[in-house]
């Protein structure tokens, strides 16, 4: 927070600083509902942008408004201008069909009318026509109340599975006694756990039990399911205890 704080209070005014509206990606580490507010105040007292990048809405909590919480923080309660492009790749798993939504809150329909020309100009120049087959099925959800309620339960199910990956991963480790102290993997939330593994180890685990991660150790915890958990906690710690002593046990806090 603290050199989230100072890059803050020294950008330039204007600059537009992206913020992950919920379950940050990769680290799974979101800002308190306090650090929100800090975080609001100085951007709103220094006139920095703010460019929301939702693509996790529900995964955190369930609850597709509670993670929408520091979005409304910033728009409604301190009234300020923003942008937030939601996705719904993960949350209606439509990740191939490339759909999602722009909005930019602005002070006023004028402004609106110039940011909306903008936009189209922008679409015709990058994208010309966007995929529309996911659109549709994301708005046949959200413009009938039974399949959004439908949806709502296929949410929180998800969150609650992933949530379950989360513990037994951890619960492995501690029981395996693999090297070193995990409770970031149950204190972080949202799809991914950043698990602070070495990268000689995350190539051990590449090469030789076929467990795939990115390069600085951050994993889907989506990939996690009853029949493979055990198999990748004992991994973790089989490669943790082969491995020299330098190089044993997380370094989340380093990485970070
Ligand atoms: C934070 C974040 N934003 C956006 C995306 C991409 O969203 P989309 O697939 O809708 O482009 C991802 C990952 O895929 C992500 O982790």
């Amino acid at each position: 927070m603290d050199a989230y704080r100072s890059m803050l209070l020294t950008a330039q005014p204007h600059s537009i600083v992206v913020l992950h509206a919920c379950a940050h990606n990769p680290t799974g580490c979101d800002p308190t509902r306090e650090q929100w507010a800090e975080i609001g105040r100085i951007m709103k007292e220094r006139q920095l942008f703010p460019l929301f990048d939702a693509a996790y809405l529900g995964f955190n909590s369930g609850s597709v408004d509670e993670d929408a919480y520091a979005i409304r923080l910033f728009v409604n309660e301190l009234e300020m201008e923003a942008a937030v492009a939601v996705s719904f790749a993960k949350n209606m798993g439509l990740y191939g069909e490339r759909v999602g939504c722009t909005f930019l809150v602005t002070k006023t329909a004028e402004i609106a009318g110039n940011c909306e020309s903008v936009m189209e100009r922008l679409q015709r120049s990058e994208v010309s026509n966007p995929p529309a087959f996911g659109a549709k099925i994301a708005s046949l959800i959200l413009d009938d109340d039974k399949l959004t309620e439908m949806w709502y339960a296929d949410l929180r199910t998800m969150c609650s599975r992933i949530r379950q990956m989360r513990e037994a991963l951890y619960r492995l480790l501690v029981e395996n006694g693999a090297p070193g102290e995990w409770s970031h993997v149950v204190n972080q939330s949202g799809m991914f756990s950043f698990l602070g593994l070495p990268y000689d180890i995350v190539i051990k685990l590449r090469e030789r039990y076929h467990i795939y991660m990115a390069d600085n150790s951050r994993i889907s915890l989506a990939g996690l399911n009853t029949s493979n958990v055990e198999y990748v906690a004992k991994a973790i710690t089989e490669s943790l205890q082969a491995s020299e002593p330098a190089t044993k046990g997380p370094a989340v806090t380093a990485m970070l």
